[in-house]
C-alpha cells in the first residue's frame, strides 16, 4: 500500500515536528476542552495531596494528542515520564526493570497498551493497585518468591482500540478518557500555532482551508502545513492564503472534506461493487486489499464521524452525502 500523506500514523518525519511544536501546558493545549478540564482538577487534586496522580487511559484514533497529554501530565505534576510501548515489552522481566526504575511519582507512558503481552500485563495489575510485584526467583524446590515495593508512579495508557483492553486492565485505570476527532475551528487554531512557532506565513482563510481537510486530526494539519508551506514557497509568493492552501492540497490528493484515495476507494467500492446495499466490514477490506482492523481503526471512523458511511444492523451503507459528495448519481430501487 503506498504511503498516504493523511494517514494519521505516526510517521519518521512526524516525530520531530510534533516535538517542536507539543504544547507543553494544559493552558496551551487547543481542544479536548472536556478532558483538559477534568485533567487540571486531577492534578491540583493529586498535588494538593502530595500523590501521585491515579493511572490514566486515553483511546481515540490515532494523531488526537494522547502522547502530548501524556507529557504535559507529567509536566504539570513536575515529574518525570519514561516512555514505552506495547510490543516493545516482550518479557515480564523487562517491565519490572523499567517499574524499578522509575522515580518516586514519575509517569509510566505505555503507547499501544492493548498490544502488551499476557504476561506482561498480569504483572502490572499488582503493580498498578499495591505499587509492588512479586518475583520468583530460582527454580523448583528452592524457588520462593519476595515482594518488591515499587516506586509510587502514574500509569498512562493509551490505544487506538479501547475494545481490546482486557477488562481487568481497563478497570484498574481511574480515569478513562476518550479524544475525539478536533472541530474544524480548534484545527484552526493548532495551525495558526503551528505556523506562528514554525515562523510560517499564513492568513486565517489558510488556515481554515487547512483545518478543513485535515480530517479531525492535529498531526494531519501539522504534516499538511509543512507540505503546503513548500507550495506557497516555490509557487506563489510564500504567503498560505485559502487559494494556496487549497492548490497545494488538490495536488496532495486531500480533496475538500480531507479525503484521500483510499477513503474514495472505500466509499466508491461500497455504492458500485456493493450496489450501494449494506455490506460489511471483510468485504469491503477484501475488495480494496486492506486489513479489517485498519480499516476499522484509521479510515473509517472519520468517515462515519462525518456522516459518508452509515452503520446499520445490517452492515455499512455511504449515505446520500457521500453520493454527492463523490457526484454519484443516486438510483431509488
Ligand atoms: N499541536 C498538536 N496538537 C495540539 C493541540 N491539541 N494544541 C496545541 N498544539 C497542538
Amino acid at each position: 500500500m503506498a504511503k498516504r500523506i493523511i494517514s494519521t500514523e505516526l510517521m519518521e518525519e512526524d516525530r520531530k515536528l510534533e516535538n517542536t511544536l507539543r504544547p507543553r501546558t494544559l493552558d496551551d493545549y487547543i481542544g479536548q476542552v472536556k478532558v483538559k478540564e477534568n485533567l487540571k482538577v486531577y492534578i491540583e487534586a493529586a498535588k494538593q495531596r502530595k500523590e501521585p496522580l491515579d493511572h490514566v487511559l486515553f483511546f481515540g484514533p490515532p494523531g488526537l494528542g494522547k502522547t502530548t497529554l501524556a507529557n504535559i501530565i507529567a509536566n504539570e505534576m513536575g515529574v518525570g515520564i519514561k516512555i514505552t510501548s506495547g510490543p516493545v515489552i516482550e518479557k515480564p522481566g523487562e517491565m519490572a526493570a523499567i517499574l524499578n526504575n522509575l522515580q518516586e511519582g514519575d509517569v509510566l507512558f505505555v503507547d499501544e497498551i492493548h498490544r502488551l503481552n499476557h504476561q506482561v500485563e498480569e504483572l502490572l495489575y499488582p503493580a498498578m493497585e499495591d505499587f509492588a510485584i512479586d518475583i520468583v526467583i530460582g527454580k523448583g524446590a528452592s524457588a520462593k518468591s519476595i515482594r518488591l515495593e515499587l516506586p509510587k508512579f502514574t500509569l498512562i495508557g493509551a490505544t487506538t482500540r479501547a475494545g481490546m483492553l482486557t477488562p481487568p486492565l481497563r478497570d484498574r485505570f481511574g480515569v478513562v478518557n476518550r479524544l475525539d476527532f478536533y472541530t474544524v475551528e480548534e484545527l484552526k487554531q493548532i495551525v495558526l500555532r503551528s505556523a506562528d512557532v514554525l515562523g510560517i506565513e499564513i492568513d486565517d482563510e489558510g488556515a481554515g482551508e487547512l483545518a478543513r481537510r485535515s480530517r479531525g486530526t492535529p498531526r494531519l494539519a501539522n504534516r499538511l502545513l509543512k507540505r503546503v508551506r513548500d507550495f506557497a514557497q516555490v509557487q506563489y509568493d510564500g504567503v498560505i492564503t485559502r487559494e494556496v492552501a487549497a492548490f497545494a492540497l488538490d495536488k496532495l490528493d486531500v480533496d475538500k472534506l480531507g479525503l484521500d484515495h483510499i477513503d474514495r476507494e472505500i466509499l466508491v467500492t461500497m455504492i458500485e461493487k456493493f450496489g450501494g446495499r449494506p455490506v460489511g466490514i471483510e468485504a469491503i477490506a477484501a475488495t480494496i486489499g486492506e486489513d479489517v482492523g485498519t480499516i476499522e481503526e484509521v479510515y473509517e471512523p472519520y468517515l462515519v464521524q462525518n456522516g459518508l458511511i452509515l452503520r446499520t444492523a445490517r452492515g455499512r451503507v455511504a449515505s446520500e452525502l457521500a453520493y454527492r459528495h463523490l457526484g454519484i448519481q443516486r438510483f431509488m430501487e
